[in-house]
């Protein structure tokens, strides 16, 4: 039984659009339900006292939008079934900020049991420690602070564990005297913070190339121009950082010197030095992402910039994501204190404060002595996942391949043979359920079809022998088959 509209005729909106409202609502609320009638026209403008005319301009409204529909004889019936995303006036297409990020195509995610992903650098789940997590969830749940740690913070995030980080900074050479923290939803959102207070659009900011994606797409989504410093075996090559430094007259450079992501090299420590001083000479603020720093598997630690900056230009980003429980989010920055009073004014603006549980749960982990227990024995994991990596590479890569070789972090970099494409390899390879990502996911500037990175600290040693054996069975068939259609085909001069 259809309700009659009440109309307003002292409103200012007109009556034939406060009619198709009336319908509208009608319709998503599911109060009309699709294949019910409403009244023709003529009957409806006749019951409420209106012109013919401004009823059909209501149901026209109503029919462009898909909401109902006119039968010639038989009246208007209704369309959609109640409320029905598809029945949406808005256009959501159009309404989507544009991204500006170039399409990176999704990498192979395989899910199966028996799968080898050498696609994510992040710790193993086998190797969480949950029963010394569940003890320290347990002894902050029923401590004295648990209200305090439920009850909304501070944007700087939960003060003990801000005075434990910055504690840990001043006993490691880190801080400056005037340094402070503010703890973040990990390094990535440390990274958004630093992009929205350090850069405008139009800017230009130095980052690494190959470099982690998640770097340059916060840039670029702020239509700051990110341009890319090569990544040698050592680490950012300093003599284009020089040159790029004087050309682009960039705004800030962005660098991982430990066991950087996706090639795992390391700069040296008279690379640290040179590259702050040509920051320093050009004015230029370094953002240190140190989120691997802690995962040294081989050589002796080299200082941080941040423990070299005598300048005062360096602001440090770190997070507990690669050492364990990614999921819990939480990173910190180390930073001059006034940096860090506009980030968390930033910061409140954006979530008011990081998840405190999770900050409360690693303060108690680490000051219990687990967390230090627990570096250990990835540090032990990651050490043998790289001795078991680096032989697998030397035993399965094809001839004329190219490797790093890390020291620490989680990631190595491959470059195949000319003319091999990494990513056309992909295919064959997760059809063979062993997946990695192809180098284009890193480019800045330099594609390198050949490369790809291999994120190995996730597998087990057996694992990382078995992916491997099946990639290079691939890579070298690939390779045999490229050598005959070379000798069936002479390459066409190119013009
Ligand atoms: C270089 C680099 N920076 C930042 C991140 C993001 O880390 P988080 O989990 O702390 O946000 C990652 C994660 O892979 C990374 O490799």
């Amino acid at each position: 039984m259809v309700t009659l509209p009440q109309l307003d005729t002292a409103l200012e909106e007109p009556l034939y659009r406060q009619l198709y409202q009336y319908y509208r609502e009608e319709i998503l609320s599911g109060r009309l339900s699709r294949g019910e009638r409403i009244p023709p026209t003529r009957e409806l403008a006749g019951q409420l006292g209106l012109n013919r005319a401004t009823v059909a301009s209501a149901y026209e409204l109503l029919e462009t939008e898909g909401l109902i529909r006119g039968h010639v004889g038989r009246g208007s019936f209704v369309e959609g079934p109640g409320v029905d995303v598809a029945l949406s006036p808005l256009s959501w297409p159009e309404r989507l900020a544009d991204p500006l990020i170039a399409e990176t195509a999704t990498p192979a995610l395989l899910s199966s049991a028996d799968a080898i992903s050498f696609t994510s650098a992040r710790p193993a789940d086998e190797l969480f420690p949950l029963d010394e997590f569940r003890a320290s969830c347990a002894e902050v749940i029923g401590g004295a602070q648990a209200a305090e740690i439920l009850q909304l913070g501070s944007p700087q995030g939960f003060g003990p564990l801000r005075a434990h980080l910055l504690g840990q900074a001043r006993r490691q050479d880190q801080a400056r005297p005037a340094d402070d923290v503010i703890v973040t939803s990990g390094c990535q959102q440390a990274l958004d913070l630093l992009q929205r207070l350090l850069t405008t659009a139009g800017d230009t900011v130095l980052v690494e190339d190959p470099v982690y994606p998640g770097l340059r797409n916060v840039f670029i989504r702020a239509g700051v121009r990110v341009v890319g410093v090569p990544v040698g075996a050592q680490g950012l090559d300093l003599e284009a950082l020089d040159r790029l430094v004087a050309r682009e007259r960039p705004r800030l450079l962005v660098v991982t010197p430990n066991f950087q992501n996706p090639t795992g090299t390391t700069l040296p420590l008279p690379a640290r030095e040179s590259l702050l001083r040509m920051a320093a000479g050009a004015g230029l603020p370094v953002v240190e992402n140190d989120i691997y720093g802690e995962l040294r598997y081989q050589g002796e630690a080299l200082p941080t910039l941040k423990a070299l900056d005598s300048a005062g230009l360096v602001v440090q980003i770190k997070s507990f994501s690669k050492i364990t429980f990614p999921g819990l989010r939480v990173g910190w920055i180390l930073a001059p204190g006034i940096v860090i009073e506009r980030l968390a004014e930033l910061k409140q603006w954006t979530d008011l404060h990081s998840d405190q549980l999770s900050q409360a749960v690693l303060l108690r982990f680490a000051e219990s002595g687990r967390l230090a227990a627990h570096c250990r024995r990835m540090v032990e994991a990651g050490a043998e996942r790289l001795r078991a990596v680096l032989a697998a590479c030397e035993r399965h890569l094809p001839g004329g391949s190219y490797w790093t070789r890390p020291q620490g972090g989680m990631n190595l970099w491959v470059r195949l043979p000319e003319p091999m494409d990494a990513s056309d390899l992909l295919g064959r390879a997760v059809r063979e359920n062993v997946s990695y990502l192809p180098g284009r996911y890193f480019a800045v500037g330099r594609p390198d079809p050949g490369a790809f990175r291999l994120s190995f600290a996730g597998l087990t040693p057996e694992k990382i022998e078995k992916g491997l054996r099946i990639l290079g069975s691939i890579f070298e068939k690939d390779r045999a088959s490229g050598r005959e259609l070379r000798r069936g085909a002479p390459a066409p001069a190119i013009v």
